[in-house]
């Protein structure tokens, strides 16, 4: 059976006490740590820069998982790198150029991520496949977490799929927004191998993050 992992998202936790957030998560039992980054620009919402993840390295060795919901990119890859990601994810419209984009953040020695919008379709990043670490597959549109799972986006993770056992390519297949208890084994079942989850996380069995962190894995 393969090993699926879980990146909770720190944007359902509580933002004046990250820190703790954090070491809870990994009590719990996460894999990596999800940070949603929004510009207010390339989604409608605004979260947290470089500062805020430097001042939180130190209270994990998990990785950290940013995802990158700005734009334009490349310019503020450096930062994110130095402040301490290790996983970088960016979206391919948010960059001019986005072989130059993977290529520095794989020269700073991290993981690169692709992520596909709900409407994005594979075709814009499939040249690029080869070359990085993971493809985050929107299953809401990004902006905002505790948005519903759009139930369409499990074709894409399958078409995804199939193009990697085909390719026989290395990248994961992580999925973002609105996962639960209902969709975990569809998207699983998918193809899926991360899950990044939120609200579910945070909030259902009265915030029991270890429960859920375990439910969602199963
Ligand atoms: C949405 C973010 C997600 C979101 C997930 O733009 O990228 O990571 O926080 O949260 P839930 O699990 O609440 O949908
Ligand atoms: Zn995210």
């Amino acid at each position: 059976m393969k090993k699926i992992k879980i990146s909770p998202s720190i944007l359902a936790g509580d933002f004046s006490n990250l820190g703790s957030e954090i070491k809870k998560l990994e009590d719990g039992g996460a894999d990596m740590i999800h940070v949603d980054v929004m510009d207010g620009h390339f989604v409608p919402n605004l979260t947290i820069g470089p500062p805020v993840i430097k001042s939180l390295r130190k209270y994990t060795n998990l990785p950290f998982d940013v995802h990158l919901m700005i734009s334009p990119v490349h310019k503020y890859i450096q930062n994110f790198s130095e402040a301490g990601a290790d996983i970088i994810t960016i979206h391919p419209e948010a960059t001019k150029n986005v072989k130059d984009s993977v290529d520095l953040i794989k020269s700073l020695g991290k993981k690169v991520g692709l992520s596909l919008n709900p409407d994005t379709q594979i075709e814009t990043i499939e040249k690029h496949l080869k070359d990085i670490n993971l493809v985050l597959v929107m299953t809401v549109y990004p902006g905002f977490g505790g948005q519903k799972f759009i139930s369409k986006i499990l074709d894409k993770i399958k078409s995804l799929k199939k193009i990697k056992d085909e390719k026989n390519l290395n990248f994961e297949i992580e999925v973002d927004g609105g996962i639960n208890f209902e969709n975990n084994k569809l998207v699983i079942d998918a193809g899926a191998n991360i899950l990044v989850s939120g609200t579910t996380i945070f909030k259902d069995n009265n915030g029991d993050i270890k429960k859920n962190i375990e439910l969602l894995k199963s």
